[in-house]
């Protein structure tokens, strides 16, 4: 089996993860300039983004998630990247707190660039099928569903985001996946999604209030799930 890169967004959904895989931390992979952690364990190595120097809070968002897996990628000899981490989910397309979905397509739902005669508009929804072997295998042996992980830079959303989340047919909504999808395209490097539902952006609670009460839950849910995924894998 080719190494593996799981990629995390937040510490809170990764903490768990890190010592149910009994993980250490390395200061290898990334320079000092970029904020990202990482950990290494028996064939595999696992990123978080790390906090923001202003803020304090984690670097979540689809520029963080990028530059991250890009820097990972160019510098070790990774066959598989695992995005792990909380979405949103549809009711409209079945999924509920805590349900578990393997994308099989990524795409974003608030680059608008429309200037008609050219392109511009399909560049900025960036639609990539993440359809490789690896992530058909998990999806069916683990009986999760598939479908559009739809990503953009914000936690809520506008009626414009709307109107593109269901064009993507969107199944779960997140703030990484899309970009990461891209810049695995770019090194063509298969990509296993793992995303787990905190909030329901259809239902009518803010998604602030629900994620916060269900990011413990969810990263529990990953402790879980994730180690299943790499036995998976390494089949
Ligand atoms: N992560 C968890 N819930 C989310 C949502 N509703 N939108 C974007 N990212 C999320």
């Amino acid at each position: 089996m080719s190494k593996l890169l799981i990629s995390i967004a937040m510490e809170a959904e990764a903490a768990p993860l890190i010592s149910a895989l009994n993980l250490s931390p390395s200061t290898s992979l990334f320079p000092k300039a970029l904020p990202f952690l990482s950990y290494e364990g028996e064939n595999l190595t696992l990123i978080t983004s790390g906090k923001d120097s202003v803020t304090g809070v984690d670097n979540v968002g689809t520029v963080p998630a990028a530059l991250m897996v890009s820097h990972a990628l160019s510098t070790g000899d990774y066959g598989t990247v695992v995005n792990c981490g909380t979405c949103g989910g549809f009711i409209k397309r079945g999924m509920s707190i805590g349900s578990v979905m393997i994308p099989s397509v990524g795409a974003f739902h608030d680059r608008r660039i429309v200037i008609p005669g050219t392109k511009f508009e399909e560049y900025g929804v960036g639609k990539r099928e993440v359809t490789n072997a690896k992530a058909d295998l998990v999806r069916s042996s683990l009986g999760y569903v598939g479908g559009c992980c739809t990503s953009g830079d914000s936690l809520d959303h506008v009626s414009t985001d709307d109107t593109q989340m269901d064009a993507n047919e969107a199944v779960a909504k997140d703030m990484e996946f899309a970009s990461i999808a891209q810049v695995c395209s770019l090194y063509d490097v298969d990509l296993v999604g793992v995303k787990v539902v905190t909030d329901l952006v259809d239902g009518d609670k803010p998604s602030f209030e629900e994620f916060m009460e269900n990011l413990g839950t969810a990263a529990k849910a990953l402790q879980e799930t994730i180690p299943r995924v790499i036995e998976v894998l390494k089949k």
